[in-house]
């Protein structure tokens, strides 16, 4: 894990808030991080996007080993263009950029650039445990997954399951977080083996990570 460093509070609340969280724990949870309307206009824009047959079954690995293994993972995603985002993705970028210089500053990490799906997984589907950065690369270093999901609730399922791995940190994990409209989880993606549970109903987020200069 990153060694602690001193957090100056630079940022719009939301951002120290979550800096401050990835400086202590490694991991964040944040409520709220965008208006319902923009959430509402996210999950729509995902789901009609998905009723074109934008979407396409998820694969594991990366570079040329890249495999269809719907027993490890079967939900379906489609990779955003940030270079040329919708209308409706705007507000959410910019508030990525916003946070991607904010912890750079606090926390000297050199994020370069994001890269992000949307994601839905259907009924049943699941994405079992796994660390978001690839062995023996340091591309991936911070995981950020905004749910958009109205009214979830603990019935439904679908939880994201946080497990310890082999970093120090003052969370008392295992732990399940919910996928509900609005919630925003940042963590550094070496750091924490996670998995997504089974749900009753679709289950959309924009999942995505910061990356290290290639
Ligand atoms: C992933 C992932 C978690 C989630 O896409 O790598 O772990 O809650 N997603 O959707
Ligand atoms: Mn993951």
């Amino acid at each position: 894990m990153l060694q602690k460093q001193p957090f100056e509070p630079t940022f719009d609340d939301k951002f120290a808030t979550i800096v401050h969280d990835l400086c202590t724990q490694g991991f964040s949870i944040y409520d709220h991080f965008l208006s319902p309307l923009i959430i509402h206009n996210l999950a729509h824009e995902a789901r009609s996007l998905h009723e074109n047959g934008a979407f396409r079954h998820a694969r594991i690995g990366h570079g040329r080993s890249l495999q269809l293994r719907p027993e490890v993972r079967n939900d379906q995603i489609l990779w955003l263009d940030t270079e040329n985002p919708s209308a409706i993705q705007v507000p959410y970028f910019q508030d990525l950029e916003t946070l991607r210089h904010a912890i750079n500053r606090n926390l000297f990490m050199g994020l370069f650039e994001f890269e992000g799906h949307f994601a839905i997984y259907p009924p049943g589907a699941r994405y079992q445990m796994h660390y978001d950065r690839f062995v023996g690369t340091m591309e991936r270093l911070v995981t950020t997954i905004l749910y958009l999901n109205d009214h979830w609730q603990e019935c439904d399922g679908g939880a994201l399951s946080i497990h310890a791995g082999n970093t120090q940190t003052d969370l008392r994990l295992p732990m399940d977080i919910l996928p509900i409209a609005g919630r925003l989880v940042t963590f550094i993606s070496g750091d924490f083996p996670h998995e997504v549970q089974p749900a009753s109903r679709d289950r959309i987020s924009l999942t995505g990570w910061f990356r290290a200069r290639p």
